[in-house]
């Protein structure tokens, strides 16, 4: 696992965003597993001002979101469907077609969850997963607990979640209780993984996650295993961090040119 620590949430989500872009640029039909939450913002917004002024291409990029709030349609206007809308592929040159993000109105959840492994597998399988980083160590909607080798399935988000992402809903509607996401082990067969977080209350989540045991209480230490992830946290995630400066120092020494390949 490698953690960069950079002094700011815009410079993490701007290295989120140069990360992505230089994968479309190095393989133009990439498959991107993409994530949501306010983490995402920037990242997203660097990837629509390359694309309109550098012409960054995403005609050939496919995706696979990480999570869908079960109960809720597409065009809900809290849906991740319509958060993705708003937030990428309405501002990039993307093809709907080659977008997916889970069905939250899916009827048979078990035939939807199948179907949607097996159309990431036919793409290829996910070149670079997005990932932010719950307070409770979670990663997509896997929360504490989560088998670490789980496949996409049907949730049920804990209540510290629930209060978190309530921030999302207008005064008055509940969130869904429910939430459809990939598992701990889709991710895992991601060929590369990148974790973005920042913010002191990130502190708790990224020290267990990176410094911690490997354990299902929480979910993102499972990341200790995978063979390319990459953590860019800003200085206040980072606070709890035992090794903080040797992390540091690595980001330092690496040539210019592996500061963004990994
Ligand atoms: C949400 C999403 C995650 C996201 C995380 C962090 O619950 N399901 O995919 O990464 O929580 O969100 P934020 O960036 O808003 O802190």
């Amino acid at each position: 696992m490698e953690v960069i620590i950079l002094s700011s949430p815009k410079e993490v989500e701007e290295m989120g965003g140069r990360i992505l872009a230089d994968q479309i640029a190095r393989k133009a039909d990439s498959v991107l597993g993409l994530a949501t939450g306010a983490t995402m913002h920037g990242v997203y917004h660097y990837l629509s001002l390359r694309h309109e002024k550098h012409g960054l291409d995403f005609s050939k990029v496919r995706s696979f979101n990480l999570d869908e709030y079960y109960g809720l349609g597409p065009h809900h206007p809290c849906s991740y469907h319509t958060y993705m809308c708003q937030h990428l592929f309405e501002r990039v040159n993307i093809q709907p077609e080659n977008t997916r993000v889970p069905d939250g109105l899916a009827q048979d959840v078990e035939a939807h969850c199948r179907e949607y492994e097996a159309a990431i597998e036919a793409a290829g399988g996910i070149d670079l997963q997005l990932l932010g980083l719950g307070e409770d160590g979670h990663i997509g909607f896997n929360e504490p607990s989560s088998s670490l080798s789980s496949g996409m399935r049907i949730k049920t988000l804990t209540p510290m979640t629930r209060r978190t992402n309530q921030r999302d809903f207008p005064p008055g509607e509940s969130m869904p209780m429910h939430v459809l996401t990939l598992g701990v082990g889709n991710i895992m067969a991601a060929r590369r993984c990148l974790l973005l977080a920042h913010g002191a209350k990130k502190a708790p989540a990224i020290q267990a996650m990176v410094e911690g045991p490997i354990t299902a209480m929480c979910p993102a230490s499972m990341l200790q295993q995978h063979r390319s992830c990459t953590v860019v946290v800003d200085e206040a995630a980072a606070a709890f961090l035992q090794l903080a400066d040797y992390f540091r120092c690595v980001y330092k020494h690496k040539p210019e040119w592996q500061k963004v390949n990994g």
